[in-house]
């Protein structure tokens, strides 16, 4: 199966997602584009690295969100893929594109949701004192970060962090789960029934 992996950043869960489905011979997954609205993100240069063709769509070169969805729409549907993967995309996908993708888009968010949904959910939870929190992998919907979810792991909090080094713990995790899921979702391993994802019997 095809997939666009979309990022805005660094890319570190993108390269996971190269080594071990892109460039596994065994495993019939292919990232068939990389797309990112920020032309500097190092998820480019990886992408780059890989052979992977890039897609770069500026929300400030469109009139609106739509119009920015829809060109994001339109380098998907060019590399065929069936599957999108959100790996640090910092943009929110409108309810028109969510429809479209209804069921193939997934997520990662740095925290365990339903808490701390949103834009900064390392600085939310260590501002509220929380000692637990980690990653979670859903399916997205028309709300932010409110998906139906498929997969959590925690990790503990110490007094002592901060956003960097709470981060650095969780996304050890999300190196750990996210081939895993998207594996499942890309193999059509994935039942969402209402909000509760499960994992086929086979
Ligand atoms: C990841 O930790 C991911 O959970 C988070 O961005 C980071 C991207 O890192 N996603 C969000 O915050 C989405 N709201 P990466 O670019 O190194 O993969």
């Amino acid at each position: 199966m095809k997939i666009a992996v979309l990022a805005s950043g660094s890319g570190s869960n993108l390269q996971v997602l190269i080594d071990q489905l892109h460039r596994d011979t065994t495993c019939d997954i292919e990232i068939s584009v990389v797309i990112s609205d920020k032309r500097t993100a190092y998820a480019l240069t990886r992408a780059r690295q890989a052979n992977i063709p890039i897609h770069v769509v500026k929300l400030r070169d469109f009139p609106n969100r739509n119009a920015f969805d829809a060109e994001i729409s339109r380098g998907i549907d060019e590399y065929e893929a069936e599957l999108i993967v959100l790996a640090g995309f910092m943009k929110v996908l409108q309810p028109q594109f969510v429809q479209k993708y209804r069921n193939r888009i997934v997520n990662i968010h740095p925290s365990l949701l339903p808490a701390f949904p949103g834009a900064h959910p390392l600085r939310d939870a260590l501002a509220y004192g929380v000692k637990v929190s980690g990653a979670t992998i859903h399916f997205v919907d028309e709300g932010l970060d409110t998906g139906p979810i498929i997969a959590q792991v925690s990790v503990p909090v110490y007094d002592s962090d901060n956003e960097e080094s709470l981060h650095a713990r969780i996304q050890i995790e999300e190196y750990k789960i996210y081939p895993q899921v998207v594996k499942l979702c890309a193999e059509g391993k994935l039942e969402i029934s209402g909000r509760k994802v499960t994992v086929k019997e086979t």
